[in-house]
């Protein structure tokens, strides 16, 4: 029963933070792709990333809580690291880079955003996406794993 509950509310979490990611990703940026004003841009941005923000955090800490309990009533945390943990091994994976980004994002957001000019600006947009592109590949392909291995599917 409580391992039910628990992975309900982690895939909620799950879902509402990735669902975030996936549209920034696949609308967001394209629309700022189109924007001409590059301060427009970082505004529009900033604006839109200071809100999603607060989510993700929030998402991050109930998946990251529920993980770790599931991890350990379940004791998959003794598979972690070998081909039969792959599953939550990668959502860790994944969990971590998230909340390195979270923690560091002021200090990240500086260093890009920074004294830029508006040709940098496209070039930072673009690199910004091409990263937002790998980082959803990434915790898709956790989900992708984590439900296949999580319900009995052989990975070799
Ligand atoms: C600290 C981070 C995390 C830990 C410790 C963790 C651990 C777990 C554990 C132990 C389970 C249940 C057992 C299993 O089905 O294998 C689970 C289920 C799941 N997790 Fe995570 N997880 C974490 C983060 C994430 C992230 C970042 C994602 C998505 C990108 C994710 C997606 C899922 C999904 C979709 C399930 C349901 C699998 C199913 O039963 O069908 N988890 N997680």
């Amino acid at each position: 029963m409580l391992v039910s509950v628990l992975t309900a509310v982690h895939v909620l979490g799950v879902v509402i933070w990735i669902g975030g990611v996936a549209f920034v990703t696949m609308i967001v940026f394209p629309m700022i792709a189109r924007m001409e004003d590059s301060f427009e841009k970082v505004l529009f941005f900033q604006g839109m990333e200071h809100r999603f923000a607060r989510i993700a955090k929030n998402s991050v800490g109930v998946v990251g809580i529920t993980g770790c309990w599931l991890l350990y009533i379940t004791g998959e945390w003794r598979i972690l690291f070998s081909m039969a943990g792959i599953g939550p091994t990668l959502m860790i994976v994944v969990w971590t880079s998230y909340l390195f980004v979270l923690l560091f994002e002021g200090k990240i957001f500086r260093m890009i955003f920074g004294g830029k000019t508006q040709q940098d600006a496209v070039k930072v947009f673009s690199l910004l996406s091409r990263f937002h592109w790998v980082i959803l590949g990434l915790s898709l392909l956790a989900v992708g794993v984590g439900v296949w291995a999580g319900h009995g599917g052989v990975l070799i």
